[in-house]
């Protein structure tokens, strides 16, 4: 009996080492931990339970049947992170460059079936170098198993995919159809083909940084929703995006201890908005004081900076805030913007997450760049994401909403639950200027009779109490109660129940 447990002692030994200690030591030269080490850090202390530790590739081509590292080059398995269930695939660059084989792929797919059974998110690490070019089609078909389960679980689990390392060819497509992508900085990238075939193809001559680093992801492409510096900031900041996280959609999102009052007023948010209504100031300085302790988890912080998007507490409880952003571009809605947001809403809207909308956009970004980039359609996507959510709403207009982008920054009807708005809201089709340029353009040569008209406009329109005459707001509140008023309504709005017209699903702009 001794011996037997000697063995499986000597056997798990030898996995943890995973491909070597050389290939391990080169993995920390290059600013990288290994797999097992990311999981130290992301799992809660000794929670890890692994599966699969022996599974080895089937593959005899090329000389494979003469190396073979038990794991097969991922670490995959179940833990807690601050207590709660989460599966996880661990990708091991140090085990043939972590090269997805066909029982790699199976030791995933076992995960993600796993994970779809008992509602719990999953979490997929990346570092490597696509599929293992020795298996020819079965590693084809091991991606294929891969991506169906993802596109199973879109909108059951929660999907959070970390690149820590090279994610290039089929390893792309799996964090693609996640629900979060989070790189770290200078030793991640992802790209479909690499710099030698881009050069190839296309002459174009880029860096593997240039091509897909975080700074392409996060600024240009969109495709991460965040970048950290290190591994170890890396994985903290993801223990504290499962926190805001429900499990599964069968799930309210989890709570946790406020030690923020509600109902203490803050009296600064009586002077957010400057007196000239052309200056921008900070929408985040609102949400960070309606948000328990300020705690705001921001995604996609560094594109279209023009609307905010997170996740926050109000009351223990995770909300997911929209708001458009004065402070960059005046806080217009263009295509990226319209994008950015409608896909965080469609989250929360999967995951039972309430969503608090603050209003402060001038309408519709104009232009060719714009109109030949599809913001049609772009922006309907917004329109249609706020409308068919049927988690509680909430919307509170600090200044602007003009225009169409008053209806799609969701307007009572696009139904809202519950509509404020600041004594400081101007709701109208467009500002004054446009406005009076356009209804009096016989005028035009004659500045006072301008002047006038634009003075009576802004009267009649630049205010919230034509819509609450008319109901489309619920109720003009003051700004240092904001907090308290979102608050109580989303407790109003614990139970609420709408029925959707049947369909199989729907058919959003794409
Ligand atoms: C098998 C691989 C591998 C792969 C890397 N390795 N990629 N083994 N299949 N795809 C092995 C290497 O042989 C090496 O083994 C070890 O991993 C580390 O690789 P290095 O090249 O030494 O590391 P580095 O210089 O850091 O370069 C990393 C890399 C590069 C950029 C990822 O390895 C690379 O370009 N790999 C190939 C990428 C690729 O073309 N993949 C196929 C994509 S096609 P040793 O024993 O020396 O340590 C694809 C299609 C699927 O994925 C589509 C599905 C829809």
């Amino acid at each position: 009996m001794h011996e037997i447990i000697k063995e499986l002692e000597r056997r798990r030994a030898a996995a943890q080492m995973g491909g070597g200690e050389k290939r391990i030591e080169a993995q920390h030269a290059r600013g990288k931990l290994t797999a097992r080490e990311r999981l130290d850090i992301l799992l809660d202390e000794g929670s890890f339970e692994e599966f699969d530790t022996f599974v080895e590739h089937r593959s005899t081509d090329f000389g494979m049947d003469q190396q073979r590292v038990p794991g097969d080059g991922v670490v995959t398995g179940w833990g807690t992170i601050n207590g709660r269930l989460v599966y996880l695939f661990v990708k091991d660059f140090t085990v043939f460059g972590g090269s997805l084989s066909a029982a790699h792929a199976q030791k995933i797919v076992k995960i993600q079936d796993m994970a779809l059974r008992n509602g719990a998110p999953v979490i997929g690490v990346f570092d490597a170098g696509g599929a293992r070019i020795q298996e020819g089609v079965d590693a084809l078909a091991g991606y294929g198993e891969v991506f169906a389960r993802n596109v199973l679980s879109s909108g059951v689990l929660p999907q959070i995919s970390i690149i820590m390392g090279p994610c290039a060819g089929g390893d792309v497509y799996s964090p693609a159809m996640t629900d979060f992508i989070f790189m770290v900085r200078d030793t991640s990238y992802m790209f479909v083909t690499g710099p030698d075939v881009v050069k190839t193809v296309t002459n174009e001559v880029v860096s593997a940084e240039e091509l897909g680093g975080a700074k392409v992801h996060t600024t240009k492409s969109s495709i991460a929703d965040g970048a950290y510096d290190n591994d170890i900031d890396c994985l903290m900041q993801m223990r504290r995006l499962i926190d805001f996280l429900p499990s599964s959609n069968r799930e309210p999102p989890p709570t946790w201890p406020s030690f923020q009052d509600v109902d203490k007023d803050d009296i600064s948010l009586d002077t957010l908005i400057p007196a000239n209504p052309n200056r921008p100031y900070d929408m985040k300085e609102l949400i960070l004081k309606v948000a328990d302790e300020g705690d705001f988890f921001e995604i996609q912080e560094n594109f279209a900076k023009n609307i905010i998007t997170g996740f926050g507490r109000i009351e223990g409880s995770t909300v997911g805030f929209v708001a458009n952003q004065p402070m960059v571009l005046a806080g217009v809605l263009d295509s990226d913007a319209s994008r950015k947001a409608a896909r965080f809403v469609r989250f929360c809207d999967c995951f039972n997450i309430p969503l608090v909308t603050f209003v402060d956009v001038p309408g519709f970004l104009p232009g060719t760049a714009q109109e030949y980039g599809g913001l049609i359609k772009h922006g309907a996507k917004l329109l249609f994401a706020f409308t068919e959510a049927t988690v509680p709403k909430i919307t509170c207009i600090t200044r602007k909403a003009f225009g169409g982008a008053y209806d799609v920054m969701a307007s009572k009807h696009m139904r809202a639950d519950i509509n404020y708005a600041w004594p400081t809201a101007q709701i109208a089709v467009m500002g004054a200027k446009g406005a009076v340029e356009i209804i009096f353009r016989a005028d035009i040569n004659d500045p006072v009779k301008i002047a006038e008209r634009t003075k009576e406009y802004e009267e009649r329109f630049l205010n919230p109490f034509v819509a609450a005459q008319r109901g489309y707001l619920d109720e003009v509140i003051m700004p240092h109660g904001t907090r308290r008023r979102i608050a109580r309504g989303l407790r109003s709005l614990r139970n609420k129940r709408v029925e959707m017209p049947w369909k199989k699903h729907d058919n959003i702009p794409l």
